[in-house]
């Protein structure tokens, strides 16, 4: 019978799973922001393009926010496994658009984690009120439901 020695096994382990901060982070998938908002991605493809949809928890409008359409792309050096990325969101509820770019981490506990900066561009009626129309901030993301292993 062979004897597996502890120092053996945990070699043994430490060869099959990949560091943590190895591991790639994926962007299809449903997430979920600090404010409440969820989105979910489709499909990155070969040129690092996707599209998705968002539902906004908040709105600076006074409108009710449906679902709407995002439509982005991720760098294309993503083998390093943590990708910068951008999206647009077109709002069909306002006239307003929201543009996000961010990346995708892995953090300590090999959660994946998007940290994004956003640019909210609001219409307004004349071009004197420009300097009031755009809106910024940072939102962190979570997947809402986490990818199997
Ligand atoms: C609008 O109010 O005209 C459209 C909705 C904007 C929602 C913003 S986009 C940035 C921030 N992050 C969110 O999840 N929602 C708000």
């Amino acid at each position: 019978m062979v004897q597996v020695t502890p120092l053996l096994l945990m070699l043994s382990l430490a060869l099959v799973t990949p560091s943590l901060s190895s591991r790639q982070c994926v962007l299809t998938g449903k997430w979920t922001n600090d404010l409440g908002s969820s989105m979910t991605i489709g499909a990155v493809n070969g040129k690092g393009e996707f599209t998705g949809s968002y539902h906004t928890a908040v709105t600076a409008t006074t409108n009710e926010p449906t679902v709407s359409p995002l439509q982005g792309s991720q760098h294309r050096t993503n083998q390093k496994g943590q990708p910068t990325f951008g999206f647009t969101v077109n709002w069909n509820f306002s006239d307003s658009i929201t543009v996000f770019t961010g990346q995708c981490f892995v953090d300590k506990n090999g959660k994946e984690v998007l940290k994004t900066m956003w640019l909210l561009r609001s219409r307004v009626e004349n071009m004197k009120d420009d300097w009031k129309a755009t809106r910024v901030g940072t939102n962190v993301f979570v997947r809402l439901q986490p990818q199997k292993e």
